[in-house]
């Protein structure tokens, strides 16, 4: 089951999607057996995340405004990233940033030898004086990826979004700007209501939704993009089972993330890697 993308080797096609799997500093056992595992998204300063409720179960998946809750650049190099040097594993590192300069800084000092590469989120809501995710204006994935590139030979990795857009067009932008793979689908825009209150349940007020919901369109992206282009896609949205996962690399993609699933049980990446192994 082994995947070679680029200089990388993986032991398999399955990762640990960003923000679903803390750290990369609990749960060893599970990690060291993945093909890799992206780390929730780290931003420049500490961030707190989202008012409380962040997360809200719907019939097919669940809608989530953590808001990047991480220690910030500095604190995750100092005492997290030391813990993480004999991971048997690919890390990835998801990078947050509010500006083009943003992601140069956290790039730069992120270009360390304990991790495997970058996983650029191009699909949070956070980009400065802005209500669009960057994933969704192909000009600044353009500029995001090519800055970055300038800053890491690493394994790059450019999430992208399917949230109003068309991700063809901007994986060509990542792809065309120097990102060795891109990964997709990230969570869908979702809200939901309290009928009693007549509010939005979440403290963030919309989230974004993930989970088998959101699958059948997830593997149509990927199956699009495959249609066109060229590129490792890490794909993801949804996956439960070692089917969901044949289901992805048909589509076209290479390796797939595991998300929301690890929150229903953190060792679902076991469970589907004995299934596909038997
Ligand atoms: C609670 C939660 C936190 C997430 N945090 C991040 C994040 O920090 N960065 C990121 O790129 N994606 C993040 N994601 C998106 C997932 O990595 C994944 O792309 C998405 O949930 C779709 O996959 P799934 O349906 O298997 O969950 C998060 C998802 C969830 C549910």
């Amino acid at each position: 089951m082994t995947v070679i993308i680029k200089n990388l080797t993986f032991k398999n096609p399955l990762l640990l999607a960003s923000g679903t799997f803390g750290l990369g500093d609990k749960f060893l056992g599970v990690i060291n057996k993945m093909g890799g595992i992206i780390t929730k998204g780290i931003t420049i300063e500490e961030r707190l995340g989202n008012p409380i409720p962040r997360i809200f179960e719907t019939p097919s998946g669940i809608l989530n405004s953590v808001g990047l809750e991480n220690p910030g650049i500095k604190k995750f190099k100092t005492t997290i990233l030391p813990k993480l040097t004999k991971l048997q594993t690919n890390l990835f590192i998801n990078i947050a940033g509010s500006s083009v300069d943003e992601f140069t800084i956290l790039a730069t000092e992120l270009d360390v030898p304990e991790i495997a590469g970058l996983e650029i989120n191009l699909s949070c809501p956070n980009i400065k004086n802005s209500q669009r995710l960057p994933a969704q204006n192909p000009r600044l994935v353009a500029k995001i990826v090519a800055a970055v590139r300038k800053k890491t030979s690493k394994f790059l990795i450019a999430k992208l979004t399917a949230n109003f857009i068309d991700p063809l067009i901007t994986a060509q932008a990542a792809v065309d700007n120097g990102a060795d793979a891109i990964s997709l689908i990230n969570t869908l825009y979702g809200i939901a209501f309290d009928v009693k209150t007549r509010k939005p349940i979440l403290g963030g007020i919309t989230g974004g939704l993930s989970g088998p919901a959101i699958k059948p369109f997830a593997l149509y992206c990927i199956w699009h993009i495959r249609q066109k282009l060229d590129v490792p896609i890490i794909g993801g949205g949804g996956i439960m089972t070692a089917n969901d996962v044949k289901e992805f690399l048909l589509a076209g993609a290479q390796l797939v993330a595991i998300g929301s699933g690890n929150l229903v049980d953190p060792f679902l990446g076991l469970k589907i890697l004995k299934e596909l192994e038997e």
